[in-house]
């Protein structure tokens, strides 16, 4: 009989370290937050003269371009490939938000006459469809803050090539 005090205060003493435990586990679930990180983008990623390269590979050199808001961007986009226009030509061609960008391709493929540019309002912004050895510059004011998408319209090459077009 003179067991059972004892019995009752284990019991208390395990029950209150299980709660102790559970209660430190929640405080780690906090995230730490980064300070200054929005700075560090400003200061080191953000470009208004964007030079953007394309290549016979049929790939973009950037996947992501950031830009900042109410500000004229130029951007020039090289073809450093060697082959012509009507094999490897490439454009770059941005679109408005929530345009679908593969129905938009589709349509682009039937467009050959326009240098693959469909009839429509889906796009901000095109340079010309470039061979090898070409080059074309644009200058546009940035759109309104968000994400964009870009993407050559050549027939094919839109799923390789594409990026998303940051506007801080
Ligand atoms: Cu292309």
């Amino acid at each position: 009989m003179t067991m059972k005090p004892i019995n009752i205060y284990l019991i208390i003493a395990i029950v209150l370290a299980g709660c102790n435990q559970k209660q430190k586990k929640e405080n780690f679930q906090y995230e730490r937050v980064q300070e200054n990180s929005s700075e560090v983008i400003q200061n080191t990623d953000l470009q208004n003269t964007v030079i953007l390269n394309s290549n016979d590979a049929m790939l973009f050199d950037k996947k992501v371009i950031k830009v900042s808001y109410g500000e004229n961007i130029t951007l020039t986009l090289n073809h450093v490939g060697k082959i012509g226009k009507d094999f490897m030509g490439h454009n770059f061609v941005l679109l408005k938000k929530g345009v679908d960008v593969d129905a938009f391709a589709q349509r682009a493929i039937l467009a050959r006459d326009n240098e693959y540019i469909p009839e429509g309002d889906e796009i901000i912004v095109t340079t010309k469809m470039l061979g090898g050895g070409e080059s074309d510059t644009i200058v546009f004011d940035a759109p309104e803050p968000g994400k964009y998408i870009f993407i050559c319209t050549f027939p094919g090459h839109y799923q390789l090539m594409r990026g998303e077009f940051i506007v801080i």
